[in-house]
């Protein structure tokens, strides 16, 4: 049982033990209960306080028992929480530091609670696309009025306890505990001044009153608010319908209205989805054969090598979180080009209101520039970001080598260089590691750490932990040509072109992935970064892997000097100024001609089509990086996508979307694909690992 009972004096106290975050899983709930039998038939206890121990009173149901039959397996929470209002004696909740999901919802059926200051208390339930399920939909309006508590639960956001404490009228905390340190010696204290009032005087909240003087029209409003702002997730209007049933039905009847819309939602996909992302991300964090409790190295100081577009973003992560940063480059022009855009960066957020200029001041006095080498010497991380060129990266650590001090971290922020190879320029090969920032780097969420096969543990756990502070997520990538991210974009973007050729305009293609849930099509996507960069990484592959097949659509582009935007005109065509895609009648004739010089005569493609082939090749070659051991887990394979490269978060990534389609049928379509004459029959052969997994009736997850 993870939860534990003691008696002091006339108190009972039940506190609940289930790390990191008291999660209310079966155990946990077997311990209340149990806590709670024994208190009751102790003559000698008058009160009964709950608490957490450690650093949660409680984060709510156990996410983890989500989908298994222990989530439901009695005591279940809502048979908890009546045990808790039916229970003769007071009950105190003692909460401190989070009380959140099922811990609120475990705190309302509570007769009383005392809460420290500086708790985050919420219902984020629709965060993991839910409803709160256990009678939160129903008591929180009753404690903080309709309005408070729907923002609370429609949003999912944390409000300090003590904010809600001082709000006029509200019954959801008794007291506010003076501090942290004395909430149990004050939660006793209250205890004892309710012990032994009569059942028949306990306050539940289920008792009482629930109403918003406007009613339909006020629910009305904010259906329409809603609505407007949750596309694609079915969750914030449930939570809408079923804190209005806490106004238009009885107590049990809307507790039913709850329960009915939350297992709607738990069985959407929607929610699914978001379940997957709340665990991966986690996940992601951990390397199977590097233990959490790896000695990390300090990092006080980070120099960064080149202040152009990467280098400039990847410094200003590093000043966003307090740490000082020494930039280098070749000559002063370049640095002071790249201060100036990281001033303008900053400049821009102030003006916005996003960002106090005292704020601005403090990063940009972090900041420090040479041209010396020898001033990175006493840096602890130092993050090269100079020209993709082999020769370059070269000279660079090849002199960081001779100046950095001992146990320094040396990283590439490569894209497509092979890390063990640089790594091979140094004495000390254990020190480097890639660290593969996404542009805008102090925008983007993804960092690819490109663990080199001589890449030491600790190395990894300080650049993981690094990645935290400066607020990335970071997924471990072995090394191989474009690593996780960009060895998949790949093979997305070959179908695309395929796809030109046997009939489908690019607004199209962008139109179907766009409604799949994509921010951006292929081909504008191409057009934002620049197409001649894809063109100048198939020209490389040309010779190195002449067996691939592509479409020459892109380079036949490319040979037109349409580059994207930056030039006005790409897949589409811009106008001056403005970045609205354009269908450009050139880029249709040029497909039409390319389709008569091949041969090729052009059918109908379906928008399903579409999005399967661009989808399934993710899948298929994140399948053969998962057996290549590139990623260790499909779930990091996720996390690139969904934080990199503007995969529908409600999808749960290419892996998760494909688990919940089913293997077999992907497998299927993938055989189906392999017929195609016009495409490549060898790429889709489903990968060993698909054909096992559907062999065993298995999903990647
Ligand atoms: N169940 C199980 N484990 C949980 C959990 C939960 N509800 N919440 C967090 N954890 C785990 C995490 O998986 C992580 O585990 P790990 O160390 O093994 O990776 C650990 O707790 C720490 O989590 P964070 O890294 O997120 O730590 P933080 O200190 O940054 O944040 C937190 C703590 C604010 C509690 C944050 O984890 C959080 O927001 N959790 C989700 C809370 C939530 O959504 N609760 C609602 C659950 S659904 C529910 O209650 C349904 C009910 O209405 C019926
Ligand atoms: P950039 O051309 O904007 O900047 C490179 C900077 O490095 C220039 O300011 C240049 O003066 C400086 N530099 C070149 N050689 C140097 C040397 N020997 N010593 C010191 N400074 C030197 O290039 P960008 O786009 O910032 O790319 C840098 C690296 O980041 C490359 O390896 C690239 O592949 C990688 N990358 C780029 C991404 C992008 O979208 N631009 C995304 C992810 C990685």
């Amino acid at each position: 049982m993870t939860a534990e009972y003691k008696v002091l004096g006339e108190i009972a106290v039940i506190t609940m033990t289930n790390p990191p975050v008291n999660g209310l899983g079966y155990s946990t709930r077997v311990g209340i209960t149990d806590g709670l039998s024994k208190a009751n038939d102790d003559p000698a206890v008058k009160a009964i306080i709950i608490t957490g121990a450690g650093k949660a009173f409680s984060g709510g149901a156990d996410i983890k028992e989500f989908g298994t039959s222990k989530a439901l397996q009695e005591p279940n929470l809502l048979s908890v929480i009546l045990a808790l209002e039916a229970s003769p004696k007071p009950i105190v909740a003692a909460i401190h530091s989070v009380v959140m999901g099922g811990g609120l919802e475990l705190a309302l059926g509570c007769h009383y609670r005392v809460v420290a200051p500086g708790t985050s208390v919420a219902l984020p339930e629709v965060k993991l696309g839910l409803l709160p399920g256990a009678g939160g939909t129903q008591r929180l309006p009753r404690v903080l009025g309709v309005e408070t508590a729907l923002n609370m639960i429609v949003s999912g956001e944390p409000v300090k306890s003590e904010l809600l404490a001082s709000a006029p009228g509200q019954k959801l905390f008794d007291k506010l505990a003076a501090s942290a340190e004395s909430l149990f010696d004050e939660a006793v204290e209250f205890a004892k001044s309710v012990a032994g009032k009569p059942a028949a005087e306990l306050p539940l909240v289920r008792n009482l009153p629930c109403k918003h003087p406007q009613g339909d029209a006020y629910f009305q409003f904010a259906r329409n608010m809603v609505t407007g702002m949750s596309k694609n997730y079915p969750a914030p209007l449930k939570c809408l319908e079923a804190v209005r049933a806490s106004t238009t039905m009885k107590f049990n009847d809307g507790m039913a209205e709850e329960r009915r819309l939350f297992t709607q939602l738990m069985l959407s996909p929607e929610s699914s989805a978001l379940r997957h992302l709340f665990m991966a991300e986690r996940a992601a964090s951990k390397i199977p054969d590097v233990a959490d409790d790896t000695p990390k190295r300090d990092i006080k100081t980070v120099g960064v090598i080149g202040a152009g577009t990467m280098g400039g973003g990847i410094s200003m992560n590093f000043l966003n979180a307090g740490i000082p940063v020494k930039i280098l480059e070749m000559k002063q022009e370049a640095l002071d080009r790249g201060i100036a855009t990281i001033k303008k960066n900053y400049e821009a957020q102030v003006k916005k209101g996003k960002l106090k200029q005292d704020k601005y001041d403090q990063r940009m006095s972090l900041l420090s520039t040479t041209l010396s080498y020898d001033d990175l010497k006493d840096c602890d991380l130092i993050i090269e970001a100079v020209f993709e060129e082999l020769g370059v990266k070269e000279t660079v650590f090849k002199k960081l080598d001779e100046v950095a001090k001992p146990g320094a971290i040396l990283a590439s922020n490569t894209s497509t260089l092979d890390v063990d190879k640089i790594a091979a320029f140094t004495k000390r090969p254990q020190d480097v590691v890639g660290m593969h920032f996404f542009s805008p780097a102090n925008v983007m969420k993804l960092l690819e750490v490109v663990r080199g096969k001589e890449t030491a543990k600790d190395v990894l756990a300080t650049v993981m932990a690094i990645a935290k502070k400066i607020k990335k997520t970071a997924v471990v990538s072995g090394v191989c040509d474009g690593f996780i991210g960009n060895r998949m974009i790949e093979q997305y973007s070959r179908q695309a072109g395929f796809l030109l050729d046997e009939g489908a305009t690019p607004q199209q293609v962008d139109k179907a992935i766009e409604k799949f849930g994509f921010a951006m099509g292929p081909f504008r996507m191409g057009d934002l970064a620049g197409n001649d960069i894809g063109w100048a990484i198939r020209k490389r592959r040309a010779t190195e892997r002449a067996d691939m097949k592509y479409s020459r659509t892109a380079d036949k582009l490319c040979e037109l000097g349409r580059f994207g935007q930056k030039t006005g005109a790409g897949w589409y065509d811009y106008q001056a100024g403005k970045r609205d895609a354009i269908p450009s009648q050139v880029v249709l004739d040029l497909i039409e001609q390319h389709r008569k010089d091949e041969g090729i005569t052009p059918r109908k493609i379906s928008d399903e089509e579409i999005v399967q082939r661009l989808v399934y090749a993710l899948v298929n070659e994140g399948a053969r990086i998962l057996e290549d051991g590139i990623a260790s887990k499909s779930g990091d394979i996720d996390m690139v996508y969904l934080t990199g490269y503007g995969f529908p978060i409600f999808r749960g990534g290419p892996m998760h979307y494909a688990s919940q389609a089913g293997l077999y049928n992907v497998a299927e379509a993938m055989k189906r694909f392999a017929k195609n004459p016009r495409d490549d029959g060898k790429f889709w052969e489903p990968a060993a690992l698909i054909q096992k997994l559907v062999a065993e009736g298995k999903s990647f997850s």
